[in-house]
């Protein structure tokens, strides 16, 4: 897992994931920590194994791992984290490694992760199912109060 040490100790993963942390310090909503962002990749790779979906692990857990790394910008400016999460990957993807094509999809499936749509990217359908997955809703305190829509909570435990 080369590539993914690499995105780990990458300057602008680093800053922004920290970033994040600052600005979520006394968020009662779910969190974009590296919690967070390891369960949405381990999740969309039990999928990938489970329906052989034949993607490596460092191209899934890659995506996994920059899916919200643009939260913080979204705090600050309002830019949807789907765009800015996919304008900060661009380069950190080129630094760690992944070609072109790799990343075309990667940041197609980190663009689309937000709302459902019909697409040919599996990794794309996969991140959108772990990064739902992933939630506690089922045991969460402000579940009531929480923006997502009711399709979007997890309320059952498969993984
Ligand atoms: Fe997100
Ligand atoms: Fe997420």
């Amino acid at each position: 897992m080369e590539r993914v040490d690499k995105i780990l100790q990458h300057p602008v993963f680093i800053k922004e994931l920290a970033h994040i942390g600052e600005l979520e310090k006394e968020r009662r909503y779910c969190r974009h920590s590296i919690i967070h962002l390891l369960d949405v990749a381990r999740i969309s790779y039990i999928y990938n194994l489970e329906e052989n979906g034949g993607l490596p692990k460092d191209i899934i857990y890659g995506t996994a791992l920059l899916h919200d790394i643009g939260k913080g910008i979204q705090y600050e400016d309002g830019t949807p984290h789907n765009i800015s999460s996919a304008d900060l990957a661009k380069g950190i993807l080129a630094d760690c490694g992944y070609n072109e094509d790799e990343s075309q999809m990667m940041l197609e499936a980190i663009y689309l992760h937000r709302k459902f749509v019909e697409t040919d990217n599996y990794l794309a359908r996969i991140l959108y199912r772990a990064d739902k997955k992933s939630r506690a809703c089922y045991s969460c305190e402000v579940c009531e109060e929480c923006h997502w829509d009711e399709t979007k909570k997890n309320l059952s435990l498969d993984y």
